[in-house]
């Protein structure tokens, strides 16, 4: 069993190694919560862990059994942050990669099916459960090259948006945070390792940085019980859409 203070509200983070889950733990922590940090790297997760006074659980969300025991482990969750994610590859269907695409849906909506499965009866059981789920612009945009994350982004926010009509009526808050361009290990992890092309995604631009998603989060885990944020698109100034965005001359 894991130890915490239980007088604490609980929050669990997917993805907290790195990016918006790992600024997520830190505003939830400085907001009072006890935080469980979710990842596949334990080194980093074990460092904020203990940095933060919370709790690390290296689980990878495609692995049912890990998730399993992660929720087993835990006698309170207040909080689920359903962040873990991203994309891989920028290929256009005609020469789509099965396995980029099943990396996608596994981590992103199945992912997501996994953990919230797993911890909702303790969410319902806190009495003032939230989940919120970090999906994408790509959640409702489409773009060329774009099909196996869009389209694994638009299942991830059908499935969590079915939750609010399955939940009327529980204790349980759901919030769909849906960014646009962050400057994380994102684009270095959809294009495999290249931290030159991924750089240059954000050339010329502002893009929003992890600790702006996270301030957000950290707003909607702080209203009155009975307040839902329902969705919430934040976007760079710099950015109008998927497709368009302002670049400064050099
Ligand atoms: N950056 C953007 O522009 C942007 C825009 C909109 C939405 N998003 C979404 O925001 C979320 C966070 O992404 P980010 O930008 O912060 O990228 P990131 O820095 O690459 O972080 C992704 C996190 O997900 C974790 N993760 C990946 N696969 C996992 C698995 N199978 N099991 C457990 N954890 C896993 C990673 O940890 P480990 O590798 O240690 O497991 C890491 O902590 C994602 O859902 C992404 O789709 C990002």
């Amino acid at each position: 069993m894991t130890s915490y203070e239980p007088a604490r509200p609980v929050a669990v983070i997917t993805g907290a190694s790195s990016g918006i889950g790992e600024a997520t733990a830190r505003t939830l922590a400085g907001l009072g919560f006890h935080v469980v940090c979710v990842a596949r790297r334990e080194d980093r997760i074990k460092a904020l862990a203990v940095e933060l006074g919370g709790t690390a659980i290296v689980a990878d969300v495609t692995d049912g059994a890990r998730v399993d025991a992660l929720a087993a482990g835990l006698d309170r969750v207040d909080v689920l942050v359903n962040n873990a994610g991203g994309a891989k590859g920028v290929q256009p269907v005609a020469d789509a990669d099965l396995d980029d695409w099943r990396w996608m849906w596994e981590t992103n909506v199945l992912g997501t099916l996994r953990v919230t499965r797993a911890l909702l009866p303790k969410l319902i059981a806190s009495g003032d459960g939230l989940v919120v789920t970090v999906t994408s612009i790509a959640a409702f945009e489409i773009y060329d090259g774009g099909a196996g994350y869009t389209s694994a982004k638009h299942a991830q926010a059908a499935l969590h948006q079915t939750l609010r009509g399955e939940l009327l009526g529980k204790p349980v808050r759901l919030t769909e945070i849906a960014p646009g361009m962050v400057e994380t290990e994102f684009s270095v992890v959809r294009f495999g390792g290249d931290q030159v092309r991924a750089d240059a995604v954000y050339e010329g631009m502002t893009p929003l940085t992890a600790a702006d998603v996270a301030d957000v989060i950290g707003f909607v885990a702080t209203r009155p019980s009975h307040v839902n944020l329902d969705h919430i698109v934040i976007r760079p100034r710099d950015q109008a859409s998927a497709t368009r965005k302002f670049t400064r001359p050099e």
